[in-house]
């Protein structure tokens, strides 16, 4: 069924079950007669995929009653800007841990609104490695601590959950909610955007503890408040339907193949084999410190650039799709849930073939 892999950093693969039930169900969803892009959302029909979605979602992170569980829109940006809005209080000042393009984008938004502290930082070795959290240096005075638990470009990722003591914790989980089992107690604040993990763009789930609900700032628009979306279990305004839809399909994906025990299984036995390739190879090289590699997004180059293109090319005529990195990356190749071993077999032998020719 499957023609290509995609390695792209997002919008990445769905599972074919997901696409195929989709493919089932996208004129008449459960004999409702209509469409799950037809319904209304305060209908009894969307009430019972936002409160399957909602419930499979708790189920598999374990989130506890103490947390608010919102489907919003606008995608990880806008939490970039959200997070100080309403976690600052009376708080002038937030910590971030800077691990690369992600981070920083973070901070420049957060820096509208407030002082924007470095509590640590891996710009010294061009974010090649994760500043373990018993180095961060936290402000007991700032509002929270803001770390992005995998960054999608430099290949970086925390294995395990920082535990910072009394300050609000807030991750940017885009690229590995899902992906292994995690302890959501330990934040104050999750989000992620869904094109990776939980199913197609337009949806951004954010995982909240109650606690921090009623501090944001007075110029706070409504549409950005999270104490509106949680007064109207995240439909202040038309929620996004289909995302959620599919993203609750994606969730029972999940839970019938294992739960996130199994997923995090899969994510290592996959990278380690692009790994143990990338590491045995004289052409392509990954330059992430080993403890802090990513198990989801892999950066790579060639130890001869003006292959870059040929290599790329190769690629795409062997059916792997979206392997160049962005910005000044060279290459990257994304594995999100959806990606089968198959395709990181795929990939390992393409490299190993083109390598033979070119080495
Ligand atoms: C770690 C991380 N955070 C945030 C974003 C931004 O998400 P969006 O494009 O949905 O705004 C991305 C997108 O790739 C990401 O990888």
């Amino acid at each position: 069924m499957r023609k290509v892999y995609n390695f792209s950093p997002g919008p990445g693969m769905l599972p074919d079950e997901v696409l195929a039930q989709i493919h089932e169900e996208i004129f008449d969803w459960r004999h409702s007669g209509m469409s799950v892009m037809e319904m209304s959302h305060r209908g009894k029909e969307f009430a019972t995929i936002f409160s399957e979605t909602e419930a499979a979602l708790r189920s598999l992170l374990r989130i506890s009653d103490t947390y608010h569980v919102l489907f919003l829109q606008g995608g990880g940006h806008l939490q970039f800007s959200m997070v100080p809005l309403n976690l600052l209080g009376d708080k002038t000042t937030a910590d971030y841990v800077s691990t690369g393009y992600w981070s920083e984008r973070a901070m420049e938004d957060a820096r509208q609104y407030c002082a924007v502290r470095i509590a640590a930082t891996s710009e010294d070795k061009s974010y090649t490695y994760a500043p373990q959290p018993g180095e961060w240096s936290i402000n007991p005075d700032a509002a929270y601590v803001h770390y992005v638990s995998n960054d999608t470009a430099a290949g970086v990722e925390f294995h395990c959950t920082p535990d910072i003591g009394a300050v609000p914790l807030v991750a940017d989980m885009s690229t590995n909610i899902l992906s292994k089992p995690i302890n959501v107690s330990k934040h104050a604040l999750i989000y992620a955007c869904a094109q990776k993990n939980i199913g197609i763009a337009g949806l951004t789930v954010i995982i909240l503890c109650k606690d921090l609900l009623g501090k944001a700032l007075p110029f706070t628009p409504r549409m950005l408040n999270y104490k509106e979306h949680a007064a109207n279990s995240s439909m202040f305004n038309t929620p996004c339907t289909f995302a959620i839809y599919v993203a609750g399909l994606v969730l029972d994906w999940i839970e019938k193949n294992g739960g996130l025990a199994e997923m995090g299984k899969r994510h290592l036995r996959m990278s380690s084999l692009v790994y143990d390739f990338l590491d045995r190879s004289s052409l392509f090289i990954n330059q992430v410190r080993r403890c802090d590699r990513s198990r989801i997004n892999i950066p790579f180059t060639l130890a001869d650039p003006a292959l870059e293109d040929r290599f790329i090319k190769f690629t795409e005529d062997n059916s792997l799709k979206h392997l160049r990195g962005n910005l000044a990356l060279g290459m990257r190749a994304s594995m999100y849930n959806a990606m089968p071993l198959a395709g990181a077999e795929k990939l390992v032998s393409v490299m190993r073939e083109f390598e033979r020719a070119h080495a």
